[in-house]
């Protein structure tokens, strides 16, 4: 059998996580069905200067371990320009031909492989909303790499057999069609994925990309289906328990506004009226949805996964999602 809507997030290992408990998480995924792993040139996440590529060598080696490469869709990423990453590739990770290159010999080497499933560009290198950059009404100029030598270099990637396809994260659907437009006029590979965050509290994948995604067939991989753990209902209260994300890094979760934690508080107490651990209806809203592909839940703990994975098989009642709409038409976008 196999999971086939679940795609294991990596993003904690090699920091949150040690490596033993990154080998454990991919043990469970294999005798569990799941053969869908997502990963990331950047990871660990938080990033820093010394722990970056780590949480690739610990796939990388548990492929040469388990001898498994050849069982599992390995999904990474490149890195493209943002503040305060500035130490990735020298300070040059716009997405041009040499910076690419660089980036994937890494990326391979790490993982201890010479092929990447599916390689995505981590976020677009043009300045525009993604990571709540907020507020911007017309896009920055271009001051990424032309995107004629971004998708000419993917293509050769294919067909050098590096890569089997690509695909964008934290995308637009603007950004999505044009590269479908750019493709189609040059014959050259097709974005077959894109990753953005999908959950209760940022649902704007709702409002355009997911009618690029049907109507255009590139799969949404959801990330961060409870909202970096917020749907759980733990952070609720101020509550920071011990080893958790947040009270790790206080600073790091979009989703810890006022305004998110007075919405995802309405989202737990009514899993918990019909009777749901909160985590399961956040994990199954994601799995039902037409548009999302796979989602991609993160655990810090193998029970955490299990959970995700419980949720693959719950169909949330009519009843609930009426109540869900109710709550979305309310609260529409408390964590865009
Ligand atoms: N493309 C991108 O820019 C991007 C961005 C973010 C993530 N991602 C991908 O998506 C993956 C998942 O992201 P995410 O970690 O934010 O996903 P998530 O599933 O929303 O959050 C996972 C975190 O929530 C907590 N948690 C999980 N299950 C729980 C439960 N049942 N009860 C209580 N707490 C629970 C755990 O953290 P604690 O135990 O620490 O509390 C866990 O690490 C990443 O690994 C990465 O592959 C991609």
């Amino acid at each position: 059998m196999q999971v086939s809507e679940f795609c294991l997030g990596t993003m904690t290992w090699g920091q949150q996580n040690s490596a033993e408990e990154g080998y454990a998480q991919m043990d469970w995924a294999s005798a569990n069905g799941i053969n869908f792993f997502d990963t990331a040139e950047l990871y660990p996440s938080r990033p820093t200067v010394d722990t970056q590529g780590r949480t690739e060598e610990i796939i990388g080696e548990w492929f040469t371990r388990t001898g498994k490469r050849a069982d599992i869709i390995l999904a990474s990423k490149v890195t493209g320009p943002e503040d305060g990453f500035n130490w990735i590739r020298g300070g040059v990770s716009r997405f041009t031909e040499s910076s690419i290159r660089k980036a994937i010999e890494g990326s391979l080497r790490r993982l201890q492989t010479d092929y990447i499933d599916l390689y995505q560009l981590h976020w677009p290198d043009r300045g525009w909303t993604h990571f709540r950059k907020l507020g911007q009404t017309r896009p920055n100029s271009d001051e990424g790499a032309d995107r004629a030598e971004t998708l000419a270099t993917l293509d050769a990637l294919v067909k050098e057999g590096k890569i089997r396809a690509w695909g964008v994260s934290n995308e637009s659907p603007w950004g999505v069609m044009d590269w479908i437009a750019r493709s189609e006029a040059t014959g050259q590979a097709r974005v077959a994925s894109i990753q953005n965050p999908y959950n209760l509290l940022n649902r704007v994948f709702d409002t355009g990309n997911a009618e690029v995604s049907m109507n255009e067939d590139v799969a949404l991989l959801a990330y961060s289906p409870l909202a970096a753990g917020h749907l759980s209902g733990k952070y609720l209260d101020g509550n920071r328990p011990a080893g958790s994300r947040l009270a790790l890094w206080p600073e790091r979760s979009g989703y810890s506004s006022d305004y998110g934690n007075e919405v995802a508080a309405k989202y737990v107490a009514l899993a918990r009226a019909h009777g749901l651990d909160p985590s399961i209806m956040a994990h199954a809203f994601v799995y039902m949805q037409p548009f999302v592909t796979a989602s991609i839940p993160g655990g810090t703990t193998i029970e955490q996964l299990q959970v995700a994975l419980d949720a693959t098989t719950v169909t949330l009642s009519d009843e609930l999602l009426k109540e869900i709409h109710r709550l979305h038409r309310q609260h529409t976008y408390p964590c865009p």
